[in-house]
């Protein structure tokens, strides 16, 4: 008992004590006015060499982090520098470092809050939709399957591949989850993931489930990477890496064996294990399926854990790249960071931000793989969640720690608290706040507490932000409705209905320009000449 109060005494003062340490190196430059005005002169001469990129994008790649908001970034980001050593508020992650950036309005059609499915219409379709739908437009309720079929929308994905481009999808949820789901789907609700899930009447009606759809009228996807195995098996079909389980389809399906079976003479390969995931040469490889889980990915501090082992999303979406660039034409590529949102509906912040980062660590792979003067990175969120941090925490506290109290902090119970609070969720509680003195709020599995106590924590209502670079990638300035994101990339690589306006607008412009400006530089040249004649 002694022993045990000595060695916590002791491993808090070594805390505090590397704590002041990095708090105070961190902070000395920052207490001289130049290393501020030094700073920030740097930032305006960057921002005016800035030139904007006017090419066609051949590539396009969209990094969402689902539930992504503006508090997420914050927080990921010092946890990213704290992780590294440093006090964390100074970092910057990727997508802090590209250069054009704006905001967008996230609610659905019928929701002031939205959900994954409506929101990814919305950035992948260009419509903005209603709540729990994905793939249709507004005059679809959600549930209704009749009025799918003649409000079906069409997305990025569907135009590129339309236009000679290889598309694929990298997600860390289920291949067949809304993000993934908005790009190649039609579904009046967006949980009819496999047949077990869809009402009797929607089939009667023709409506299919989303592994359905996948498989049967996607066959061009060249690149399929995430979780989701048992949505394409049937319960009598065993999971190879938990032999005790079986897959979810009732129609007897193995839809898996059917996406190979339609790929014979081609070269395509299902993997479903790590071991297996590294073997793959892209170089060999035209057509990748891999599905890590019968059901989403790890979070990525689970990942060592996994019995097969799993690829990480930085490693997904290395492969993906190589095997998508082989086409001349370029190249749609979706990097979903998915389990940021699922962190956070378990009231889990230390997975939602992990997993940030490891979603960090895909942009950085995108950003070093390709070339930026083709190809248009945009990384965004589809809607925010109630999670937000503060209190007046010194310099470098641990993110995933308690705020030290102060005058400033006066707690009306006395009892401590952390610095990330939900507000709502199932970190709440019926019989008060727990006292949190002793606890290890810093462990993977510590719930935040919440405001409203609630199954699951949810969707925040607020805009998310867009981050780019690329061709195009100066459209992103400003307040947009989310649909802006679709519509910038259709421009940007002059596809779907852009494919005209982009040759005419664009050349115009260029050509327009040019014109101006050399009747100008004439008549000035004139007027000096009748000056010096004069
Ligand atoms: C919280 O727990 C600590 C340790 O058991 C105790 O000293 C403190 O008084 C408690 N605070 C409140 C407000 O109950
Ligand atoms: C601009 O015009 C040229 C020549 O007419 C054409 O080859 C090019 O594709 C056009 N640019 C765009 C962006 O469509
Ligand atoms: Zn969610």
């Amino acid at each position: 008992m002694f022993g045990a109060s000595v060695k916590f005494v002791l491993s808090v003062a070594v805390w505090l004590s590397s704590w002041t340490l990095n708090c105070s190196a961190q902070t000395e430059e920052e207490k001289q006015p130049e290393y501020w005005n030094n700073l920030a002169w740097q930032d305006i001469q960057d921002v005016l060499q800035l030139q904007p990129r006017t090419g066609v994008a051949k590539n396009l790649v969209l990094f969402l982090g689902d539930g992504m908001g503006v508090s997420t970034v914050t927080a990921g980001r010092i946890l990213k520098g704290q992780l590294a050593g440093r006090t964390g508020e100074e970092e910057l992650l990727e997508m802090d470092k590209l250069p054009y950036s704006a905001l967008v309005k996230t609610y659905n059609v019928d929701r002031q809050t939205g959900d994954s499915a409506g929101t990814a219409t919305a950035y992948l379709s260009g419509v903005k939709a209603n709540y729990g739908t994905v793939g249709v437009d507004a005059t679809v309720a959600r549930g209704d399957c009749a009025a799918s079929f003649t409000a079906k929308t069409t997305s990025i994905l569907e135009h590129a591949h339309a236009a000679g481009k290889s598309v694929g999808i990298v997600a860390t949820a289920r291949v067949t989850h809304a993000t993934p789901a908005g790009t190649y789907a039609y579904a009046a609700n967006r949980a009819w993931e496999h047949d077990g899930k869809m009402p009797s009447e929607a089939k009667a009606l023709g409506c299919t489930d989303i592994a359905q759809q996948l498989v049967e009228d996607n066959p061009f996807i060249k690149v399929i990477l995430g979780g989701g195995r048992g949505y394409f098996t049937s319960t009598d079909q065993s999971d190879p890496e938990y032999p005790d389980q079986t897959g979810f389809r009732t129609d007897g399906r193995d839809l898996i064996q059917e996406w190979q079976d339609g790929k014979q003479g081609a070269a395509a390969r299902y993997v479903w294990r790590k071991a297996e995931f590294d073997q793959v040469d892209p170089a060999e490889t035209d057509f990748l399926m891999g599905l890590f889980e019968p059901d989403h990915m790890q979070y990525s501090l689970d990942n060592e854990d996994d019995p097969a082992g799993e690829p990480t999303i930085a490693e997904m979406t290395t492969k993906a790249i190589q095997i998508l660039s082989k086409n001349p034409n370029g190249f749609f590529l979706l990097v979903e960071g998915s389990k940021i949102d699922l962190g956070h509906h378990f009231g889990l912040a230390a997975h939602a931000l992990n997993d940030l980062v490891a979603f960090n660590d895909a942009i950085a792979v995108g950003k070093n793989m390709l070339d930026l003067d083709e190809t248009l990175i945009t990384v965004t969120a589809d809607h925010s969640h109630m999670f937000g941090f503060g209190g007046y925490a010194p310099r470098g506290t641990p993110i995933l720690g308690i705020v030290p109290k102060s005058d400033d902090n006066i707690v009306l119970d006395g009892m401590p608290f952390t610095n990330i609070l939900y507000g709502n969720g199932p970190g709440g509680s019926l019989g008060g706040r727990q006292n949190l003195t002793g606890v290890d709020t810093a462990d993977k599995n510590y719930r935040q507490q919440a405001a409203v106590p609630m199954k699951y924590e949810s969707h925040g209502g607020e805009d998310v932000s867009v981050f780019a670079d690329g061709p195009m990638a100066h459209l992103f300035r400003g307040l947009h409705e989310q649909v802006y994101v679709a519509h910038v990339m259709k421009y940007a690589a002059c596809i779907g209905e852009y494919t005209e306006k982009c040759r005419t607008s664009r050349n115009q412009t260029s050509a327009g320009d040019q014109h101006t400006w050399s009747g100008f530089t004439v008549f000035i040249t004139l007027l000096l000449l009748k000056t010096i004649i004069n």
